[in-house]
């Protein structure tokens, strides 16, 4: 039933390889879900991993291949899953698993690991990746909770970055009801959003005009690759006073707010907000970090029910195979080639 030999790669010491390795039988257990994936999508995370910038918290394990779907390949007899059933994958549940890069991901655990970490996709065959898209979700609902509003209409909502992330933050927080500014440092990515018809040409902006959005809006979602102090001074400056800055990537352990003691990292990993005085603005500071399964059930409801809303589809620029993939995050890693929107494996 399973091939003598399956490929998958590795990483080790920054060098990412692909090879076939014999399939490992004696992985099937009775707690072993085994994944085929039809799709693996590309984050900037594991790009961060290759070259070692991102922080690895140890409950979940590297992310390194994280974003993928496709059949259940093997159900062992105790994880509630069966052969054929369409999933995906959430990586905020278990590190016990084998890296998405690959022909078969082996994920293991208890029939309530699994049911948190192995979710079946309500969609016969989609091509859009669930796992971003269900932490924006979260990230927004969180934002709304740490917050205290009932809901995003009629705010004003700025966002820092135009990447896969922030293009998603925009598409929800205008579902929410928000009127939206995305600013974007580079033309590529902005040319994309607007060439995509994600956002119109009033809804995307350089990051260098910010600026003149001085005071504006409600709340700031800084999603940027990495967090600079340029970033954060420029996402205090377009607040509006008691504004709301919330963090949701580009962050690392020693990370403050510039001119403060502000642990900006431990306010996202925690899923913090916390009271902060910018060049005497009032604002506060929260932040949003992974995804349960009931973010990915409401981000495949909104999928289904509003698919004019959430055009996630159009966020893939790029489908390359498996063997294109080493130099190809490579690339992305060492900023030798960038790609705006998604990049995706398919097999
Ligand atoms: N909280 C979570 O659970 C979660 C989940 C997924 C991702 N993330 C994080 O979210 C961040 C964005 O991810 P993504 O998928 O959107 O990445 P992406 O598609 O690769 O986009 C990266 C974005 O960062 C911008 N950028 C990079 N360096 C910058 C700098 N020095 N100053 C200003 N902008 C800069 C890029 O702008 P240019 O076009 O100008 O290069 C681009 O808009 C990453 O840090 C990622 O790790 C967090």
């Amino acid at each position: 039933m399973f091939p003598s030999t399956y490929r998958t790669t590795a990483l080790v010491n920054g060098e990412v390889t692909v090879a076939a390795l014999p399939f490992p039988h004696e992985a099937l257990g009775a707690g072993t879900v085994v994944i085929r994936p039809d799709l693996m999508g590309i984050c900037r995370a594991d790009a961060k991993e290759v070259v070692g910038s991102r922080d690895i918290p140890t409950d979940r394990g590297p992310l390194f291949g994280h974003e993928f779907l496709g059949p259940v390949a093997f159900a062992g007899a105790d994880t509630g899953f069966r052969e054929g059933e369409l999933v995906t994958f959430n990586p905020n549940v278990t590190p016990n698993r084998t890296t998405g890069f690959a022909e078969y991901v082996f994920v293991h655990g208890t029939a309530a690991e699994l049911d948190q970490a192995v979710i079946r996709v309500p969609e016969p065959d989609p091509a859009w990746m669930p796992e971003p898209f269900a932490c924006i979700v979260h990230a927004n609902a969180k934002l709304l909770e740490l917050t205290g509003l009932d809901s995003l209409a009629g705010k004003r909502v700025g966002i820092i970055g135009a990447g896969c992330s922030g293009l998603m933050f925009a598409l929800h927080a205008r579902h929410l009801g928000a009127s939206i500014v995305v600013f974007n440092r580079g033309e590529s990515r902005r040319d994309f959003a607007q060439q995509r018809e994600i956002l119109t040409a009033q809804e995307i902006h350089p990051l260098a005009d910010a600026e003149s959005f001085r005071d504006t809006f409600d709340v700031v979602i800084v999603v940027p690759t990495i967090i600079t102090p340029d970033v954060l001074h420029t996402a205090a400056t377009i607040a509006a006073p008691h504004g709301t800055l919330h963090l949701y990537g580009g962050t690392r352990s020693t990370d403050r707010f510039p001119d403060s003691t502000l642990d900006i990292d431990t306010i996202r990993r925690q899923e913090l907000i916390k009271p902060l005085t910018h060049q005497a603005k009032p604002l506060a500071v929260s932040g949003a970090y992974g995804c349960a399964r009931s973010d990915y059930e409401e981000a495949f409801r909104l999928h289904t029910t509003h698919p004019e809303a959430f055009p996630l589809e159009r966020l893939i620029s790029h489908y390359i195979t498996l063997d294109d993939f080493p130099q190809l995050i490579t690339d992305i890693a060492t900023s030798t080639r960038d790609f705006p929107g998604k990049v995706v494996i398919s097999t």
